[in-house]
């Protein structure tokens, strides 16, 4: 376990170099208590994630090494409804977190008094959900004594492809593409980030899920679309490009609108052909913008993060787009897309280290933004 020096992170030349202070803003709401701790900065720290339909518990030393990462989804609850409902989930949470955390510990071998930190992603998300991560954490932090520190759930995401000690090269332009969100990130630091663009409407997971459930493929949309459209003809179909060529912004309302005149025009239309069309729109937009954004910044590379980063083809396209321009294409694990504890106790290790602990008496924050430059 790292010691009382300041964190490290890993830096353009694949060197470790010392992150730059990050802007005072983009802790966003989320109240801090002093001057970092610098001794809370090395060892593990617990990550705790329940701010939608994902129950987690992880435990990561030094902010990127995974000791132990354990999800419960609860997609088969949620089904049965078509998506997400709020007091499901909540209920949902309470049973899983506390056998979740206790299998956590027990898999990285820690005991939580030995911990440096609980992490907790205290907001964007359901504010029922979130109460049940944020009063666990504050509840264990003090029962170990130990420091509590919340997390946006956002800035969470963004920390999933440096996980596992992989060298994130920076400025890094980031696609931040999930249930709730679609944004065009310049991540400048760790805790530094420029907004270049976001949608305007629904977010791409939120349209994958929505196009499955036209198309009838049931809940969640993302994973079944991206297994359907593996057997279909992208060219299928000629749906719309939103935004293409225009600024930064991304819109997926209409093209998901288009899909669904498509299917009622042409009920006979191969699913997968459809499948296949929707999602080399919207991977085309997404990829189209980010290669535009990295041209312009002069970014090394392209970094994928959020549910809708596991997308095959997402993935393929970005790695083909920077392998052409000669930057790097950083994809977490498919399993540190979605939502997830460990990415919440990286974020949680390195706000630990910058901010120190969060006041106990921080809450939910379900419209916590991510705060940028
Ligand atoms: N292989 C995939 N292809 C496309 N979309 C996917 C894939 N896997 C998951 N998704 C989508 O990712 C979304 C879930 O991602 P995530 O868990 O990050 O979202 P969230 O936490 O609910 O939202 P947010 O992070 O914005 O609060 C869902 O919309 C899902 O359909
Ligand atoms: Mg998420």
């Amino acid at each position: 376990m790292r010691g009382t020096t300041r964190p490290m992170v890993r830096g353009t030349t694949g060197t470790m170099v010392r992150p730059t202070k990050p802007d005072a803003r983009a802790t966003g709401s989320v109240r801090r208590t002093g001057r970092p701790s610098l001794e809370a900065a090395g060892g593990a720290v617990l990550g705790i994630e329940t701010s939608c339909d994902e129950t987690a518990a992880a435990v990561v030393v030094d902010g990127v090494d995974i000791a132990s990462s354990v999800v419960s989804s609860q997609v088969d609850l949620h089904t049965l409804y078509g998506g997400v409902v709020p007091e499901v989930a909540s209920r949902a949470h309470l049973d899983l977190l506390v056998p979740l955390v206790t299998t956590a510990l027990s898999e990285a071998e820690v005991e939580g008094r030995g911990l440096s930190g609980v992490a907790v992603t205290s907001g964007p998300g359901l504010a029922g959900a979130l109460m049940v991560g944020v009063a666990t954490a504050k509840a264990l932090a003090v029962a170990w004594d130990v420091p509590f520190v919340a997390v946006n759930h956002l800035e969470a995401h963004l920390f999933a492809a440096g996980l596992d000690g992989a060298d994130v090269p920076l400025p890094v332009v980031t696609v931040l593409a999930s249930g709730g969100h679609t944004m065009l990130v310049v991540i400048e630091a760790p805790g530094r980030y420029r907004l270049l663009g976001q949608t305007l409407d629904d977010a791409a997971g939120e349209a994958f899920d929505k196009v499955a459930r036209f198309l009838g493929l049931g809940y969640p949309g993302g994973p079944v679309v991206d297994r359907m459209a593996q057997e279909g003809d992208p060219r299928s179909v000629d749906f719309p490009r939103p935004l293409l060529h225009q600024g930064w912004d991304f819109s997926f309302s209409g093209l998901k609108s288009a899909v669904l005149r498509y299917t009622r025009l042409h009920p006979d239309a191969p699913t997968a052909d459809v499948a296949a069309s929707f999602q080399a729109a919207v991977v085309d937009v997404l990829v189209s913008k980010a290669v535009r954004a990295v041209r312009e910044t002069g970014a090394a590379g392209i970094c994928l993060a959020g549910g809708v980063a596991a997308n095959s083809e997402l993935r393929r396209r970005t790695t083909e787009a920077c392998e052409s321009m000669g930057v790097r294409a950083l994809l977490p694990e498919r399993a540190m897309c979605t939502d997830n504890a460990a990415m919440v106790a990286a974020a949680g290790w390195w706000r630990l280290a910058w901010d120190g602990p969060s006041s106990l008496e921080t809450g939910a924050e379900p419209d916590l933004p991510l705060l940028t430059a």
